[in-house]
């Protein structure tokens, strides 16, 4: 027997509850709660199959060797851990806009032009919308087939018919099961898109990529709905006032996660940016005060970037922080350092710190450049444009080492630094090299007493 019931969902993690909540107890998103119908099936107890279960060992499963198969886009593969995994789920997030239309119209192009079978579906556009799109991004033969339609019981048919080696689903908010009674974009129905293309990946090694819009009001599912029942999740972020955008690996079962790929959006479509270090330094101002460069890993790559801080007397009782691509919390926590142990007046300061291009960094490597550039900021003292500093600062002030110097120094190399400050512990692991000066440092006073 089928009965209907309410079901609250957060549609920002998918936390179920039974009642309304205003904050969600799981992720802490505020106004996510949305409520939901859905069909419950009375348990009969009997399993609906009548098919023997086999148990299997390890050694008898055999392994034909996995080919990953390569979009054409090196960027791309990268973050996907070489290419793409048959039969692999893989779900591209972002914000509406940013460019993961584009990006997987062009990767079908390049893996039609490889001989592969592609299916491209919308549920977005009309075909002359993506004829449009396509006809931006350059020729197209006949090697993408397309399809508009949302419906989930026509897309499986079709899938299951044309056995396509590659599908995009664009988007997943956008299918619709009838089996659920819930609107299209709602936590179930998404989740249960997702359990279908689940399926017939596995089942028929088809490799599918699905296309989440990142959604800013709690009435659509958010792609970390379904993070879970992914093989891969690429993030693609950016600032919509800057040109490039980063396709950033969350979750990856087949390679390594944190891989980061950069691409710039161009009238033609997105282009690789195989260089970022450039691409991030370009345009650099010479000769002020407050910035530094600094270098921050993703993934196996090192890349380098300009740090800039304005430090000025605050206006007002209540000195203003803030922090632009790089966490508000470590900034302040530096800002306490540099007071407490170094007996700087920050406290009636306003201070803005930023990532010149836009982009994020998590990683603590770059205290160091944040705080060179906060002190060169407050003395009015310039720093050298051929000086590059990296290391994490602790809370007494000390520069901890941090990973993968040898790698971080070669690309400071590279781009032409002269002079790399860096963490003193990591003595000994770095080799002396011809026209570049390496001074280790011990604490932050040590810095700050090298270069300004
Ligand atoms: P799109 O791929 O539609 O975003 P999403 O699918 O993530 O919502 O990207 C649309 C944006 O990209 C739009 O603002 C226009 C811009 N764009 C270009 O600048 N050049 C191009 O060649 C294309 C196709 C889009
Ligand atoms: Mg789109």
């Amino acid at each position: 027997m089928a009965k209907e019931k309410s079901v609250f969902y957060c549609t920002e993690c998918g936390f179920e509850t039974a009642k309304w909540m205003g904050q969600c107890p799981s992720c802490r998103a505020w106004n996510t709660i949305s409520e939901e119908r859905v069909t419950v099936f009375a348990k009969t107890g009997k399993r609906s199959s009548k098919e023997e279960v086999v148990l299997k060992t390890i050694a008898d499963i055999s392994l034909t060797k996995e080919e990953k198969c390569s979009t054409s886009l090196a960027e791309l593969d990268r973050v996907l851990g070489g290419g793409i995994v048959p039969g692999s789920l893989v779900l591209v997030g972002g914000d509406p806009g940013i460019g993961k239309s584009t990006i997987l119209l062009q990767t079908c192009r390049n893996l039609g032009e490889a001989g592969k079978q592609v299916l491209y579906i919308s549920g977005e556009e009309s075909l002359k919308q993506i004829k449009l799109r396509a006809d931006r991004i350059g020729s197209f033969r006949d090697c993408v087939k397309l399809l508009c339609e949302t419906n989930l019981a026509i897309i499986e048919e079709v899938i299951r018919k044309e056995k396509p080696q590659v599908v995009v689903i664009d988007s997943i908010q956008t299918m619709f099961s009838e089996e659920i009674s819930s609107a299209p974009g709602s936590v179930s129905q998404v989740r249960e898109a997702t359990a279908v293309l689940l399926q017939l990946a596995k089942g028929l090694e088809i490799s599918i990529f699905i296309v989440g819009h990142v959604t800013k009001e709690g009435t659509v599912a958010g792609p970390r709905v379904l993070e879970h029942m992914v093989d891969t999740v690429l993030y693609f972020e950016g600032d919509r006032h800057a040109t490039y955008r980063v396709l950033r690996g969350v979750k990856n079962r087949f390679g390594s996660t944190n891989e980061i790929g950069v691409f710039e959006m161009r009238e033609c479509g997105l282009v690789e940016v195989s260089n970022p270090s450039e691409y991030m330094l370009n345009g650099r101002p010479v000769g002020e005060n407050g910035c530094i460069v600094t270098c921050s890993m993703e993934g196996t790559r090192p890349i380098l970037v300009e740090i800039q801080a304005l430090v000025c007397k605050t206006n007002f009782g209540f000195p203003r922080r803030q922090a632009n691509g790089m966490d508000l919390n470590r900034l302040n926590l530096l800002m306490a350092v540099l007071e407490k142990r170094l007996g700087m007046s920050l406290g009636d300061c306003d201070a803005y710190v930023n990532i010149a291009g836009g982009m994020r960094i998590n990683e603590p490597a770059i205290d160091l450049g944040i705080v060179l550039a906060i002190v060169s900021s407050f003395r009015n003292r310039p720093i050298s444009e051929y000086v590059l500093a990296f290391g994490e600062v602790g809370l007494s002030g000390e520069v901890r080492a941090v990973g993968q110097m040898a790698s971080r120094v070669a690309e400071a190399r590279k781009l032409g630094f002269r002079v790399c400050v860096v963490p003193a512990s990591c003595k000994g692991t770095l080799t002396e090299q011809e026209n570049l000066r390496i001074i280790y440092v011990a604490n932050v006073a040590e810095a700050i007493e090298a270069l300004l």
